[in-house]
């Protein structure tokens, strides 16, 4: 299967099935936006809740955090994104495109010297490489906003362009009011907006997105350490949820590549259709942010060791996840194509635990109120049981529910036939139970279901 037309495939499913649609569509769009459909929701919802179990609730060092998105302006310009968030851009004198003057080189469209335009239908030569270095402006990424009424009274303020800013600020509140001890993180998952000069790639490069962020606080003589276990934990959660390990692989940011706040970074990169790229970031940031905090703000925000009797600024490790990117590569990742049944279907072979559909109930035949009813209350007792998310349908025939569910990742179908209702006496209160990956069915009590299901979703 071509690489791109297996993305070209993925974007037309997610579309046609309710994952992602074009954002503000019926007005022709606004580039780098996308709306997550009833599906895309669900599976957005799911990368988030296991992310939020493994690393907030599942440990007694993470504590939680939802600040507001719109900040007081001076918390940026402390932060150095006022001033230094900007990447270089050129502008295309012909099509007026602007581009990222690194991705420009990137691309290695060259002739006779000299970059191309990227966008297809232009290709025009944009100069050298000192000539484009020479050309590019700085371009701010953070999208401005003004709060209050008036022009006069309003005041200026962004977007965050990073979740990490609001942990930073209530770094001293969670450690005044919690009181807990090195190291400690605090965790948070909310949206982010980067004006990117280029939005591309689907999902992967957009203008909103949502992030899940750790800052995690550690006395500066364990950096190394504390690095290297979240290094691991980067890569248990890649396992947990089911990207393939042959697909995630490691870079070592180059110095003059680390962003203005980071000392060491990790960049953990996917094979996407169109190439290798960032999926996550892990910085060590040092304390540049408290530092900067403190120094702005006028506020005392270092740490009293009680044991040693030291005080000193927390040092801070950053793992980074954009929940986009990981749909994205989950999307990617699972797109399967087969034949079954002598018929060809494709399949999301998603984790059960991250696909927006636990289980689909169906009656045999719609028109069987027999049948009908006894599905209903089977679909009743899963919703009940908390199994996941449960759907009913009774649309067409089963043959086509099964590929429908299978489209969409539904790692199972329950069915309710003659049987269940006891037209064969030994199989009387059984239903059958189908697996998306193998096609397999086996036939099990109505009684058992719940705990089947509970046991396959550990
Ligand atoms: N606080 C650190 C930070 O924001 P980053 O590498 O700029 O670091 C972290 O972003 C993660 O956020 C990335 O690894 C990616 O998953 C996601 N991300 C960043 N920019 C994005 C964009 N324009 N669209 C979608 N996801 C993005």
């Amino acid at each position: 299967m071509q690489e791109m037309t297996k993305m070209e495939k993925i974007v037309g499913l997610c579309k046609r099935r309710g994952f992602v649609y074009q954002g503000s569509e019926i007005y022709g769009g606004l580039a780098g936006t996308w709306d997550y459909g009833p599906l895309g929701v669900a599976l957005k919802n799911n990368i988030k809740k296991l992310w939020w179990e493994r690393f907030v609730l599942g440990r007694e060092d993470v504590y939680g955090l939802d600040a507001a998105i719109i900040m007081n302006p001076a918390a940026w310009v402390a932060s150095g994104h006022a001033q230094g968030f900007a990447d270089p851009a050129v502008q295309c004198k012909k099509c007026g495109a602007y581009w990222r003057t690194d991705h420009v080189i990137a691309s290695q469209l060259v002739e006779e010297g000299n970059y191309l335009c990227p966008l297809g239908s232009c290709r025009t030569a944009l100069g050298t490489e000192e000539e484009l270095n020479k050309q590019s402006k700085s371009f701010n990424m953070m999208f401005t906003t003004s709060v209050g009424a008036g022009e006069e009274s309003a005041i200026k303020t962004y977007l965050r362009p990073e979740t990490a800013g609001g942990i930073f600020v209530n770094y001293k509140n969670v450690l005044d009011s919690m009181h807990p001890k090195l190291p400690f993180g605090i965790a948070q998952i909310g949206k982010a907006f980067r004006n990117e000069i280029a939005p591309r790639d689907f999902l992967f490069r957009a203008r909103e997105f949502e992030q899940m962020e750790i800052e995690y606080f550690i006395n500066p003589k364990t950096w190394e350490t504390t690095f290297e276990e979240w290094r691991e934990e980067m890569h248990g959660w890649i396992k947990a949820i089911g990207l393939p390990v042959s697909m995630v692989h490691e870079l070592e940011v180059p110095k003059e590549d680390l962003a203005h706040y980071s000392r060491r970074t990790i960049d953990f990169e996917f094979d996407y259709p169109f190439g290798r790229s960032e999926l996550y970031g892990m910085a060590y940031r040092t304390d540049f942010d408290l530092a900067s905090h403190a120094q702005a703000s006028g506020v005392d925000l270092t740490y009293f060791d009680e044991a040693t009797g030291e005080r000193f600024l927390p040092h801070v490790i950053e793992p980074s996840l954009g929940v986009d990117r990981t749909a994205l590569a989950l999307l990617y990742a699972s797109y399967t194509e087969d034949s079954m049944n002598e018929d060809s279907r494709v399949f999301l072979k998603l984790s059960p635990r991250l696909a927006p559909v636990t289980v689909a109930v169906f009656p045999l035949l719609r028109n069987k109120t027999e049948l009908v009813a006894r599905a209903r209350e089977i679909y009743a007792l899963l919703r009940q049981a908390q199994v996941g998310a449960v759907v009913f349908d009774d649309n067409g025939n089963v043959g086509k529910r099964y590929r429908r569910q299978d489209e969409i990742g539904t790692p199972w179908c329950v069915t309710v036939d003659f049987d269940t209702l006891g037209e064969k006496p030994e199989a009387r209160d059984t239903v059958t139970l189908r697996d998306r990956d193998t096609g397999k069915q086996e036939r099990v009590n109505i009684n058992e279901l719940t705990d089947i299901l509970e046991s396959k979703l550990v």
